[in-house]
């Protein structure tokens, strides 16, 4: 194996945006640079800057001044390079021209910073004879084998203050108010912004909800002088699809405020949350993160683990093999304890106990 001195990495973001994208770059690249030696490129774009071979040498100055940044100065998307129906029989395949590229560069990593489908692209190309190591971000916190992902944080912190300011319109008007919180198949988000945010009703797709019950519970409310509820809603959760003709809106919160009204005959209100959630500067603990499993993947790379990646156990880093990451997702168990602990506070979570 070369020394760590000569060492060339590449860097990339892909996947949805978060807060502490830059904080990892940072994390990764200085310690990469400053403590190994090491060459630091940043390819735009997620995978597509790898197919494409856009890439930019990245100095230890271009990686100052941007942990507090939101999004991602190198760019992302969600090009999937190992897709089929992306292959076109007369030009080298995506992951052949990857490996191209990667090699015409000489880089000995290239660090794969994303989600869940971020993983399972890192892995494909480490079996395809590419050094990878994944680092995991997502407001979602869906990502197997870590206890954390950065973003997270930031995450719950903006929904919980907007399920905060909607109290006081919940409570002026005397309406329902569902808010629709992020977190794609997991409801991670959903439950900590909604215990946080003190929501009298948390739906999650890990816990199927029963009409009934929501009706009961927002009636039981009504009837003991308490006219106005808060409903957290995950947007993952079960709705029913749309019937021909039918003109409502398929988001979850938007569905779940149209059958309270009509159950309950109470004014209801939905507001999507939305893009806002992934937006601005990363929380203190993001920060905190990112940077310490940024600088724990220049170590990584100096070790020689490829394959594997950064997370964050019980407050430790370590590396977890890419292997058992991919094609996996973290939901919430139904026992967390933090789900009994909300329900002892007469937090209903849609379902008969
Ligand atoms: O995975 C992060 C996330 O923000 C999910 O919570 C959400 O479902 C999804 O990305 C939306 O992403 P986009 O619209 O950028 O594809």
């Amino acid at each position: 194996m070369t020394s760590s001195k000569n060492m060339k990495i590449g860097i990339l973001t892909a996947g949805g945006d978060c807060p502490g994208l830059n904080a990892a770059i940072r994390g990764i690249g200085k310690t990469a640079a400053l403590k190994y030696g090491m060459e630091v490129y940043g390819f735009s774009s997620g995978y597509l800057g790898l197919v494409n071979n856009e890439y930019k040498k990245l100095s230890v100055r271009d990686m100052s001044g941007i942990l507090t940044v939101g999004g991602t100065i190198l760019g992302t998307s969600r090009e999937k390079p190992f897709k089929k129906n992306d292959y076109n029989k007369y030009i080298r395949s995506k992951p052949e021209q990857i490996k191209e590229n990667v090699e015409k560069l000489g880089l000995d990593c290239v660090v794969c910073i994303g989600g869940n489908g971020t993983m399972k692209t890192a892995w494909k190309l480490q079996q395809a004879g590419i050094n990878v190591i994944g680092v995991p971000k997502t407001i979602d916190n869906d990502i197997w084998g870590t206890d954390r992902t950065f973003g997270f944080d930031s995450a719950v912190n903006i929904a919980t203050e907007a399920i905060d300011r909607i109290h006081t319109t919940a409570n002026s008007h005397k309406r329902i108010m569902v808010v629709e919180v992020m977190g794609h198949d997991a409801g991670w988000l959903t439950l900590f912004s909604g215990v946080a945010g003190g929501g009298d009703v948390i739906l999650i797709p890990e816990i199927p909800y029963e009409r009934a019950v929501l009706k009961e519970y927002i009636l039981k409310r009504y009837e003991e002088g308490k006219p106005y509820s808060i409903v957290v809603v995950a947007e993952g959760i079960n709705v029913p699809p749309k019937k021909n003709g039918e003109k409502r809106n398929k988001s979850a919160g938007n569905y779940i405020a149209e059958i309270i009204q009509k159950d309950t005959g109470l004014e209801t209100r939905p507001t999507i949350l939305g893009y806002i959630q992934r937006g601005g500067s990363p929380s203190p603990a993001d920060r905190i993160l990112a940077s310490k499993l940024g600088s724990y993947t220049a170590q990584m790379i100096s070790e020689g683990k490829f394959g594997h990646m950064a997370a964050s156990k019980n407050n430790k880093v370590v590396a977890v093999p890419l292997k058992e990451v991919a094609g996996k997702l973290k939901v919430v168990p139904a026992d967390l304890p933090l789900i009994n602990q909300a329900r002892a506070l007469d937090t209903c979570f849609g379902a008969r106990l």
